[in-house]
């Protein structure tokens, strides 16, 4: 293995390792545009530029390995002189657009002249080449040519990533430009990915643009609950409001991309019907009701119906939306009531799948509800048959809008003839029409909780933002339910609720909130399953 000195810092690296990597291991920035580590090397930018001892002339970090003995200078004068040099050259033509541009706060350009350039311009404003501006080049991208320093990531990404080939440099000399490839639109299932990795403010996002500077913004840690793949991501949210999605690195599961329905899903999880506080039947319509209210007549009532009525006359029935979390205190729930419980993992019949990362299974956590035992199967026809029949006390419905999943008129049938339906769910979907009791939760966004994704998987996602008015973390809603239920104290905290799935489920023996961290661990490694 080679050792590698760098401004003074000496450390061994595997065979093949390039002088960037070996510099970002020990935490040296080697400004870089061209680069990135999930695209094959270009090496054109030049902003890479070090001084490599015994070699003549500057080397680009990018595309050249370490070897044994080699000292390389990041800071010195020659490759300060350098880095100088390729900044006044990029920014010849660039367009002074700083003040209005969507990229500012996140522009490589900007970041870089400020670190390493700091000079005037020599080149005079009328002489600057002008090119196309604001050209919306698919339903996501919005492409301003001016503005791109040509580094070729974009195209690398769909020649190399998704093979659709829709960019590419078209004419010569200051006149190049990135453009549409000639028939092209750029409509990819992740096309978006362009925006994140193009370095300046040439590639920028239709959805996002404009509507927040990204200074302002918090970032949280999450999941996307698009589809069982459960692809990383970073929230970006700001006081309540989720701006956008970006992708999170994560080697196991996503790299560095996520797709573009994932993408544009944060705009599901604050949809114009969400439910904003517990709703009680009245005489003759809904009435809003305080939760402690609400919990104790509904825990009350569950339990004195399961006392009145021979085991199985309660049925509970969640979908695959729900967090491994809930999926553990709705399972309690069920012993104390003595009730049957069926899981539903509903997707479209013709979802789309591909063979990179999105899958055709719609819930974020399928894996996590047949891990704890309840594969989605007949079980819920069985239930609904029941309720139709007239044989159901009560029937609890979790995160699952049922006519909007099976037969709609026969479930529509099916619920009117249940005597005590209680409804927990993020928004007003059909089904809560039917409810005794309506419980408002949060969306995954507005909890802390896990997922188990395809590959069980177990993954974390935290809160980014507060469920809207009175509505509570979908755990809290149940935690306190169950509590109601048993008579014994409320979990306090979603680690405590995992802590309790983990001490009693094997795929999930061993892990915690904590130890799941970041990057998320497989079920079942610690128990050996
Ligand atoms: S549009 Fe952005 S990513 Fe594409 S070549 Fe230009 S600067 Fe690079
Ligand atoms: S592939 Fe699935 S999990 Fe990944 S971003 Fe797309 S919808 Fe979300
Ligand atoms: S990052 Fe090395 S040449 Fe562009």
């Amino acid at each position: 293995m080679p050792t590698v000195e760098i401004d003074g810092r000496k450390l061994e690296v595997e065979d093949g390792t390039t002088v960037i990597q070996a510099a970002d291991r020990l935490g040296i920035e080697i400004p870089h545009y061209c680069w990135h580590p999930g695209l094959p090397i270009a090496g054109n930018c030049r902003m890479c530029l070090v001084d490599i001892e015994k070699s003549p002339k500057l080397q680009i970090a990018c595309n050249t390995r370490v070897t044994d003995g080699m000292a390389v200078h990041t800071t010195n004068e020659k490759t300060r002189t350098a880095q100088k040099a390729v900044l006044e050259f990029l920014l010849i033509n660039h367009p002074i657009d700083c003040p209005v541009c969507d990229q500012a706060g996140e522009c490589k350009l900007q970041e870089y002249y400020m670190d390493y350039d700091r000079q005037r311009s020599r080149f005079p404003l009328p002489a600057k080449v002008h090119k196309k501006k604001a050209k919306p080049i698919g339903p996501l991208v919005m492409l301003d040519q001016e503005r791109c320093v040509l580094c070729s990531r974009c195209v690398r990404f769909v020649d190399e990533v998704t093979h659709t080939s829709e960019l590419a440099f078209y004419e010569r000399g200051d006149h190049v430009e990135l453009d549409l490839a000639p028939g092209k639109v750029l409509d990819n299932p992740y096309s978006g990915n362009v925006v994140d990795i193009c370095p300046v403010g040439a590639l920028t996002s239709r959805d996002f643009r404009f509507r927040a500077r990204v200074w302002y913004l918090e970032r949280t840690d999450s999941v996307c609950g698009a589809c069982a793949n459960g692809c990383n991501v970073e929230l970006y949210h700001r006081e309540g409001r989720i701006y956008r999605f970006q992708p999170r690195f994560n080697p196991a599961v996503n790299q560095y991309w996520m797709c573009d329905a994932g993408r544009l899903s944060y705009r599901d999880l604050q949809g114009e019907g969400r439910l904003a506080q517990p709703l009680v039947r009245g005489e003759s319509a809904f009435v809003p009701s305080a939760w402690d209210a609400a919990l104790h007549a509904t825990g009350r009532r569950l339990s004195e119906l399961a006392r009145s009525h021979a085991p199985g006359a309660i049925g509970l029935i969640l979908s695959a939306q729900s967090p491994n979390e809930e999926v553990y205190l709705l399972r309690r729930l069920a012993v104390q009531l003595g009730a049957t419980v069926a899981a539903i993992s509903w997707s479209p019949l013709d979802a789309y799948e591909d063979d990179f990362l999105i899958k055709a299974d719609k819930n974020p956590n399928t894996q996590g509800l047949v891990l704890q035992g309840l594969a989605p199967d007949g079980a819920v026809d069985a239930l609904i048959a029941a309720a139709a029949r007239g044989e159901l006390a009560a029937l609890v419905l979790h995160r699952t809008d049922l006519t909007a999943w099976r037969d709609g008129d026969a479930v529509r049938a099916a619920l009117e003839r249940v005597p005590y339906l209680v409804v927990l769910d993020t928004d007003q979907r059909e089904s809560a029409q039917f409810a005794d009791t309506v419980l408002p939760i949060g969306t995954y966004a507005e909890s802390d909780g896990t997922f188990t994704n395809q590959l069980r998987r177990v993954q974390r996602f935290r809160a980014a933002v507060p469920p809207p008015d009175e509505a509570r973390p979908g755990w809290k809603a149940l935690a306190e339910l169950l509590s109601v239920v048993t008579g014994e104290p409320a979990f306090a905290r979603a680690e405590a609720v995992f802590a309790a799935l983990a001490a009693e489920s094997a795929p999930f023996g061993g892990l915690s909130h904590e130890s799941i961290g970041g990057e998320g661990r497989p079920a079942g490694e610690q128990s050996g399953r």
